[in-house]
Protein backbone atom coordinates (compact mmCIF):
# COMPACT_ATOMS: atom_id res chain seq x y z
CA UNK A 1 0.00 0.00 0.00
CA UNK A 2 3.07 2.31 0.92
CA UNK A 3 4.47 1.58 -2.64
CA UNK A 4 0.72 2.48 -4.58
CA UNK A 5 0.91 5.98 -2.38
CA UNK A 6 3.79 6.89 -3.76
CA UNK A 7 5.17 8.59 -1.08
CA UNK A 8 2.10 10.56 0.12
CA UNK A 9 0.62 10.12 3.38
CA UNK A 10 -3.00 9.29 2.06
CA UNK A 11 -4.58 8.38 -1.12
CA UNK A 12 -6.51 11.58 -1.27
CA UNK A 13 -3.64 13.58 -1.40
CA UNK A 14 -1.93 11.46 -4.03
CA UNK A 15 -5.07 11.72 -6.02
CA UNK A 16 -5.56 15.54 -5.53
CA UNK A 17 -1.61 16.12 -6.57
CA UNK A 18 -2.76 13.41 -9.87
CA UNK A 19 -4.93 15.95 -11.57
CA UNK A 20 -2.75 17.90 -13.75
CA UNK A 21 -2.28 14.41 -15.53
CA UNK A 22 -5.51 12.77 -15.17
CA UNK A 23 -6.88 15.86 -17.03
CA UNK A 24 -4.33 15.56 -19.34
CA UNK A 25 -4.84 11.75 -20.05
CA UNK A 26 -8.48 12.22 -20.23
CA UNK A 27 -8.15 14.73 -23.26
CA UNK A 28 -4.65 13.06 -24.83
CA UNK A 29 -5.47 11.97 -27.95
CA UNK A 30 -9.42 13.69 -28.15
CA UNK A 31 -8.15 17.13 -27.55
CA UNK A 32 -6.22 18.97 -30.68
CA UNK A 33 -6.21 22.84 -31.27
CA UNK A 34 -3.79 22.65 -33.74
CA UNK A 35 -5.91 20.63 -35.67
CA UNK A 36 -8.99 22.10 -34.48
CA UNK A 37 -11.01 19.51 -33.66
CA UNK A 38 -11.82 17.53 -30.57
CA UNK A 39 -12.06 13.44 -31.61
CA UNK A 40 -14.71 11.65 -29.31
CA UNK A 41 -15.83 8.36 -30.75
CA UNK A 42 -18.69 8.16 -28.58
CA UNK A 43 -19.53 11.70 -30.18
CA UNK A 44 -18.72 11.50 -33.35
CA UNK A 45 -20.90 8.40 -34.17
CA UNK A 46 -23.85 10.03 -32.33
CA UNK A 47 -23.88 13.52 -32.89
CA UNK A 48 -27.40 13.77 -34.48
CA UNK A 49 -28.63 12.14 -31.35
CA UNK A 50 -27.28 15.05 -29.33
CA UNK A 51 -28.03 17.81 -31.85
CA UNK A 52 -31.76 16.75 -32.51
CA UNK A 53 -32.37 16.11 -28.70
CA UNK A 54 -35.18 17.88 -26.94
CA UNK A 55 -33.18 18.12 -23.81
CA UNK A 56 -30.36 16.26 -21.85
CA UNK A 57 -31.37 14.41 -18.48
CA UNK A 58 -28.14 13.84 -16.29
CA UNK A 59 -28.12 11.92 -13.57
CA UNK A 60 -25.75 11.10 -11.00
CA UNK A 61 -25.10 10.11 -7.58
CA UNK A 62 -22.66 12.27 -4.65
CA UNK A 63 -19.83 13.80 -6.43
CA UNK A 64 -20.59 12.79 -9.98
CA UNK A 65 -23.65 14.83 -9.50
CA UNK A 66 -22.28 18.20 -8.54
CA UNK A 67 -19.84 17.25 -11.98
CA UNK A 68 -23.22 17.24 -13.87
CA UNK A 69 -24.73 20.31 -12.12
CA UNK A 70 -21.04 22.15 -13.56
CA UNK A 71 -21.64 20.32 -17.10
CA UNK A 72 -25.62 21.98 -16.51
CA UNK A 73 -24.07 25.12 -16.88
CA UNK A 74 -21.48 24.13 -19.52
CA UNK A 75 -24.03 22.47 -21.90
CA UNK A 76 -26.85 25.60 -21.97
CA UNK A 77 -24.40 28.39 -21.90
CA UNK A 78 -22.13 26.84 -25.22
CA UNK A 79 -24.07 24.42 -26.75
CA UNK A 80 -27.56 25.96 -26.05
CA UNK A 81 -29.14 22.81 -25.22
CA UNK A 82 -31.64 22.58 -22.23
CA UNK A 83 -30.67 20.49 -19.45
CA UNK A 84 -32.03 18.83 -15.88
CA UNK A 85 -29.88 17.26 -13.49
CA UNK A 86 -31.55 14.68 -11.40
CA UNK A 87 -30.09 12.89 -8.25
CA UNK A 88 -30.43 9.38 -9.95
CA UNK A 89 -31.52 7.59 -6.78
CA UNK A 90 -35.01 10.80 -7.07
CA UNK A 91 -35.31 9.83 -10.65
CA UNK A 92 -36.16 6.24 -11.46
CA UNK A 93 -38.79 6.80 -8.34
CA UNK A 94 -40.39 10.00 -9.53
CA UNK A 95 -42.65 8.30 -12.35
CA UNK A 96 -40.51 10.58 -14.88
CA UNK A 97 -41.37 12.30 -18.59
CA UNK A 98 -38.90 10.52 -20.77
CA UNK A 99 -39.43 10.55 -24.28
CA UNK A 100 -37.28 9.16 -27.26
CA UNK A 101 -35.75 12.48 -28.35
CA UNK A 102 -34.35 12.33 -25.19
CA UNK A 103 -31.07 12.17 -24.33
CA UNK A 104 -29.58 10.86 -21.00
CA UNK A 105 -26.03 11.27 -19.85
CA UNK A 106 -25.13 8.99 -16.54
CA UNK A 107 -22.17 10.27 -14.83
CA UNK A 108 -20.13 7.67 -12.37
CA UNK A 109 -16.67 7.24 -11.33
CA UNK A 110 -17.20 3.73 -10.50
CA UNK A 111 -19.60 2.71 -13.23
CA UNK A 112 -21.16 0.58 -10.61
CA UNK A 113 -23.30 2.95 -8.55
CA UNK A 114 -26.93 1.15 -8.35
CA UNK A 115 -29.49 4.06 -8.26
CA UNK A 116 -27.50 5.66 -11.68
CA UNK A 117 -27.65 1.94 -13.41
CA UNK A 118 -31.44 1.89 -12.42
CA UNK A 119 -31.92 5.15 -14.41
CA UNK A 120 -30.60 4.36 -17.16
CA UNK A 121 -32.55 0.89 -17.61
CA UNK A 122 -35.76 3.35 -17.02
CA UNK A 123 -34.32 5.66 -19.49
CA UNK A 124 -33.50 2.94 -22.07
CA UNK A 125 -36.94 1.36 -21.66
CA UNK A 126 -38.48 4.72 -22.52
CA UNK A 127 -36.12 4.64 -25.55
CA UNK A 128 -33.99 8.13 -24.79
CA UNK A 129 -30.01 7.47 -25.73
CA UNK A 130 -28.15 6.77 -22.88
CA UNK A 131 -24.62 8.26 -22.42
CA UNK A 132 -21.85 6.98 -20.32
CA UNK A 133 -19.32 9.08 -18.40
CA UNK A 134 -17.64 6.51 -16.30
CA UNK A 135 -14.10 5.90 -14.84
CA UNK A 136 -13.70 2.30 -14.74
CA UNK A 137 -13.26 0.98 -17.84
CA UNK A 138 -15.94 -2.22 -19.26
CA UNK A 139 -17.88 -1.42 -15.72
CA UNK A 140 -21.84 -1.82 -15.41
CA UNK A 141 -22.61 1.39 -16.53
CA UNK A 142 -20.14 1.59 -19.12
CA UNK A 143 -21.16 -1.94 -20.36
CA UNK A 144 -25.31 -0.94 -20.00
CA UNK A 145 -25.02 2.55 -22.03
CA UNK A 146 -25.72 3.10 -25.59
CA UNK A 147 -22.46 4.92 -26.09
CA UNK A 148 -19.45 6.78 -23.73
CA UNK A 149 -16.83 8.34 -22.83
CA UNK A 150 -14.24 7.22 -20.63
CA UNK A 151 -12.58 9.94 -18.25
CA UNK A 152 -9.06 8.45 -17.60
CA UNK A 153 -8.39 9.42 -14.48
CA UNK A 154 -6.62 6.45 -13.40
CA UNK A 155 -7.74 4.59 -10.06
CA UNK A 156 -9.35 6.43 -7.55
CA UNK A 157 -8.95 4.98 -4.06
CA UNK A 158 -9.77 7.56 -1.57
CA UNK A 159 -13.16 7.46 -1.07
CA UNK A 160 -13.90 11.03 -1.22
CA UNK A 161 -14.04 11.74 -4.75
CA UNK A 162 -11.05 14.47 -6.21
CA UNK A 163 -9.58 13.60 -10.04
CA UNK A 164 -13.02 11.74 -10.80
CA UNK A 165 -14.57 15.05 -10.88
CA UNK A 166 -12.47 17.54 -12.55
CA UNK A 167 -11.87 14.85 -15.33
CA UNK A 168 -15.65 14.45 -15.19
CA UNK A 169 -15.70 17.60 -16.00
CA UNK A 170 -12.90 18.03 -18.82
CA UNK A 171 -15.21 15.42 -20.31
CA UNK A 172 -18.13 17.13 -20.14
CA UNK A 173 -17.19 20.33 -21.34
CA UNK A 174 -15.07 18.56 -24.34
CA UNK A 175 -18.57 16.98 -25.58
CA UNK A 176 -20.44 20.72 -25.04
CA UNK A 177 -17.60 22.54 -27.25
CA UNK A 178 -17.54 19.71 -29.73
CA UNK A 179 -21.34 20.11 -29.84
CA UNK A 180 -21.31 24.10 -29.65
CA UNK A 181 -18.99 24.11 -33.12
CA UNK A 182 -21.26 21.54 -34.60
CA UNK A 183 -24.36 23.28 -34.06
CA UNK A 184 -22.57 26.12 -35.39
CA UNK A 185 -22.49 28.18 -31.75
CA UNK A 186 -19.13 28.98 -31.80
CA UNK A 187 -17.04 30.47 -34.66
CA UNK A 188 -13.84 28.64 -35.58
CA UNK A 189 -11.94 30.99 -33.89
CA UNK A 190 -14.05 30.97 -30.87
CA UNK A 191 -13.26 27.03 -31.04
CA UNK A 192 -10.00 27.45 -31.14
CA UNK A 193 -9.25 29.70 -28.40
CA UNK A 194 -11.24 27.42 -26.20
CA UNK A 195 -9.47 24.11 -27.13
CA UNK A 196 -5.95 26.20 -26.87
CA UNK A 197 -7.43 27.20 -23.29
CA UNK A 198 -8.66 23.30 -21.98
CA UNK A 199 -5.22 22.05 -23.21
CA UNK A 200 -3.34 24.60 -20.91
CA UNK A 201 -5.64 23.55 -17.68
CA UNK A 202 -3.62 21.15 -15.96
CA UNK A 203 -0.23 23.60 -15.71
CA UNK A 204 -3.06 25.97 -13.98
CA UNK A 205 -4.16 23.04 -12.05
CA UNK A 206 -0.18 22.68 -11.17
CA UNK A 207 0.04 26.28 -10.29
CA UNK A 208 -3.41 26.22 -8.17
CA UNK A 209 -1.38 23.54 -5.97
CA UNK A 210 1.15 25.70 -5.14
CA UNK A 211 -1.49 27.07 -2.67
CA UNK A 212 -1.02 23.82 -0.95
CA UNK A 213 1.26 25.42 2.20
CA UNK A 214 -1.16 28.40 2.57
CA UNK A 215 -4.34 26.51 3.16
CA UNK A 216 -2.61 24.14 5.53
CA UNK A 217 -1.99 27.49 7.45
CA UNK A 218 -5.70 28.47 7.03
CA UNK A 219 -7.20 24.56 7.96
CA UNK A 220 -5.05 25.34 11.38
CA UNK A 221 -7.36 28.20 12.13
CA UNK A 222 -10.30 26.48 11.38
CA UNK A 223 -10.00 22.69 12.09
CA UNK A 224 -12.58 22.98 15.54
CA UNK A 225 -15.05 24.85 14.10
CA UNK A 226 -18.17 22.73 13.94
CA UNK A 227 -20.02 24.28 10.83
CA UNK A 228 -18.63 25.61 7.62
CA UNK A 229 -20.18 27.60 5.01
CA UNK A 230 -19.45 27.17 1.26
CA UNK A 231 -20.84 29.95 -1.17
CA UNK A 232 -20.26 30.30 -5.24
CA UNK A 233 -22.30 31.41 -8.38
CA UNK A 234 -22.97 30.60 -11.65
CA UNK A 235 -20.12 27.77 -12.56
CA UNK A 236 -19.16 28.02 -8.99
CA UNK A 237 -22.62 26.88 -7.31
CA UNK A 238 -21.90 23.81 -7.57
CA UNK A 239 -18.35 23.81 -6.79
CA UNK A 240 -19.46 24.97 -3.09
CA UNK A 241 -21.81 22.65 -2.98
CA UNK A 242 -19.09 19.75 -3.56
CA UNK A 243 -16.65 21.73 -1.32
CA UNK A 244 -19.36 21.71 1.72
CA UNK A 245 -19.79 17.64 0.82
CA UNK A 246 -15.72 17.16 0.85
CA UNK A 247 -15.91 18.57 4.10
CA UNK A 248 -18.51 16.50 5.96
CA UNK A 249 -17.64 13.50 4.18
CA UNK A 250 -13.80 13.19 5.84
CA UNK A 251 -13.96 15.52 8.58
CA UNK A 252 -17.53 14.91 9.98
CA UNK A 253 -17.93 18.95 10.13
CA UNK A 254 -21.12 20.17 9.03
CA UNK A 255 -21.06 22.30 6.21
CA UNK A 256 -23.21 23.90 3.16
CA UNK A 257 -22.94 24.89 -0.14
CA UNK A 258 -25.39 27.55 -1.02
CA UNK A 259 -25.67 29.90 -4.37
CA UNK A 260 -24.07 33.26 -2.83
CA UNK A 261 -27.79 34.86 -3.43
CA UNK A 262 -29.63 32.73 -1.60
CA UNK A 263 -27.37 33.18 1.67
CA UNK A 264 -30.14 35.54 2.61
CA UNK A 265 -32.43 33.56 2.28
CA UNK A 266 -31.53 31.47 5.36
CA UNK A 267 -28.01 30.76 5.73
CA UNK A 268 -27.07 34.47 6.48
CA UNK A 269 -28.80 34.45 9.75
CA UNK A 270 -26.11 31.64 11.05
CA UNK A 271 -23.73 33.64 10.58
CA UNK A 272 -21.64 35.15 13.41
CA UNK A 273 -17.92 34.83 14.56
CA UNK A 274 -17.62 31.45 14.97
CA UNK A 275 -18.65 30.65 11.04
CA UNK A 276 -16.09 30.06 8.79
CA UNK A 277 -17.32 31.16 5.13
CA UNK A 278 -15.40 29.47 1.96
CA UNK A 279 -16.47 31.91 -0.66
CA UNK A 280 -15.84 31.60 -5.04
CA UNK A 281 -15.15 35.17 -5.84
CA UNK A 282 -13.28 34.48 -8.62
CA UNK A 283 -12.87 38.14 -11.61
CA UNK A 284 -15.41 36.68 -14.29
CA UNK A 285 -18.99 36.37 -13.90
CA UNK A 286 -21.12 37.85 -10.99
CA UNK A 287 -18.16 39.28 -9.64
CA UNK A 288 -19.28 42.47 -7.96
CA UNK A 289 -22.49 40.70 -6.92
CA UNK A 290 -19.88 37.60 -5.04
CA UNK A 291 -17.96 40.88 -3.39
CA UNK A 292 -20.93 42.39 -2.03
CA UNK A 293 -22.02 39.19 -0.75
CA UNK A 294 -18.70 39.01 1.10
CA UNK A 295 -19.65 42.81 2.74
CA UNK A 296 -22.48 40.70 4.26
CA UNK A 297 -20.60 38.36 5.68
CA UNK A 298 -17.79 40.97 7.33
CA UNK A 299 -20.49 43.00 8.50
CA UNK A 300 -21.92 40.00 10.64
CA UNK A 301 -18.42 39.28 11.77
CA UNK A 302 -18.38 36.04 9.66
CA UNK A 303 -14.77 34.65 9.35
CA UNK A 304 -13.64 34.90 4.89
CA UNK A 305 -11.70 32.34 3.30
CA UNK A 306 -12.09 33.46 -0.41
CA UNK A 307 -11.09 31.95 -3.64
CA UNK A 308 -10.34 34.80 -6.03
CA UNK A 309 -7.95 35.22 -9.40
CA UNK A 310 -4.34 35.67 -9.10
CA UNK A 311 -4.14 39.73 -8.41
CA UNK A 312 -7.28 40.74 -6.93
CA UNK A 313 -6.69 43.08 -4.54
CA UNK A 314 -10.54 44.26 -3.59
CA UNK A 315 -11.58 40.85 -1.84
CA UNK A 316 -8.11 40.70 -0.03
CA UNK A 317 -9.30 44.10 1.93
CA UNK A 318 -12.57 42.35 2.75
CA UNK A 319 -11.58 38.42 3.15
CA UNK A 320 -9.69 36.91 6.54
CA UNK A 321 -7.95 34.70 3.84
CA UNK A 322 -7.51 34.66 0.34
CA UNK A 323 -6.13 31.60 -1.86
CA UNK A 324 -5.30 32.79 -5.24
CA UNK A 325 -5.77 30.83 -8.64
CA UNK A 326 -4.73 31.36 -12.39
CA UNK A 327 -7.57 33.34 -14.67
CA UNK A 328 -9.40 31.27 -16.75
CA UNK A 329 -12.66 31.64 -18.94
CA UNK A 330 -15.77 31.55 -16.70
CA UNK A 331 -16.61 27.96 -17.97
CA UNK A 332 -13.13 26.58 -16.84
CA UNK A 333 -13.15 28.16 -13.39
CA UNK A 334 -14.35 25.07 -11.78
CA UNK A 335 -11.33 23.32 -12.35
CA UNK A 336 -8.88 25.61 -10.89
CA UNK A 337 -11.39 26.72 -7.67
CA UNK A 338 -12.05 23.17 -6.90
CA UNK A 339 -8.59 22.44 -6.17
CA UNK A 340 -8.06 24.53 -2.86
CA UNK A 341 -11.13 23.11 -1.43
CA UNK A 342 -10.12 19.93 -1.69
CA UNK A 343 -6.93 20.32 0.13
CA UNK A 344 -8.71 22.72 2.24
CA UNK A 345 -10.77 19.50 3.41
CA UNK A 346 -7.70 17.17 3.41
CA UNK A 347 -6.15 19.17 5.73
CA UNK A 348 -8.75 19.39 8.57
CA UNK A 349 -9.62 15.82 8.25
CA UNK A 350 -5.84 15.11 9.09
CA UNK A 351 -5.60 18.02 12.01
CA UNK A 352 -9.03 16.22 13.82
CA UNK A 353 -7.16 12.83 13.15
CA UNK A 354 -9.94 11.17 10.72
CA UNK A 355 -9.47 8.83 8.66
CA UNK A 356 -9.18 10.48 5.14
CA UNK A 357 -9.40 7.49 3.00
CA UNK A 358 -12.05 5.67 4.31
CA UNK A 359 -14.22 8.09 6.27
CA UNK A 360 -16.81 6.29 8.93
CA UNK A 361 -19.76 5.31 7.03
CA UNK A 362 -19.34 5.82 3.88
CA UNK A 363 -18.25 3.05 1.04
CA UNK A 364 -16.16 4.18 -2.56
CA UNK A 365 -19.00 2.75 -4.65
CA UNK A 366 -22.71 2.18 -3.61
CA UNK A 367 -23.95 -0.83 -5.33
CA UNK A 368 -27.06 -1.45 -3.06
CA UNK A 369 -30.02 1.11 -2.78
C1 LIG B 1 -20.22 7.30 -3.09
C2 LIG B 1 -18.79 7.81 -3.05
C3 LIG B 1 -18.71 9.19 -3.67
C4 LIG B 1 -19.27 9.18 -5.07
C5 LIG B 1 -20.68 8.59 -5.12
C6 LIG B 1 -21.13 8.32 -6.53
O1 LIG B 1 -21.02 8.07 -2.26
O2 LIG B 1 -18.34 7.84 -1.72
O3 LIG B 1 -17.36 9.63 -3.70
O4 LIG B 1 -19.30 10.48 -5.59
O5 LIG B 1 -20.74 7.36 -4.44
O6 LIG B 1 -20.30 7.33 -7.07
P1 LIG B 1 -20.02 7.08 -8.58
O7 LIG B 1 -19.04 5.95 -8.62
O8 LIG B 1 -21.34 6.73 -9.22
O9 LIG B 1 -19.47 8.33 -9.17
Amino acid sequence: EEIEKGGYEHFMLKEIYEQPRAIHDTFRGRLRPDQGIIKMAGIDQNSERFLNANRIIIVACGTSWHAGLVAEYIFEDMARIPVEVEYASEFRYRNPVITENDVLIAISQSGETADTLAAIKLAKENGAFVFGVCNVVGSSIARETDAGAYTHAGPEIGVASTKAFTTQITVLMMIAMKLAKEKGVFSESKYHELLTELEGIPQKVERTLETNPLIEKISEVYKDSSNCLYLGRGYNFPVALEGALKLKEISYIHAEGYPAAEMKHGPIALIDEQMPVVVIATRKGHYEKVVSNIQEIKSRKGKIIAVVTEGDNTVKELADHVVEVPEASESMTPLLTTIPLQLLSYHIAVMRGCNVDQPRNLAKSVTVE
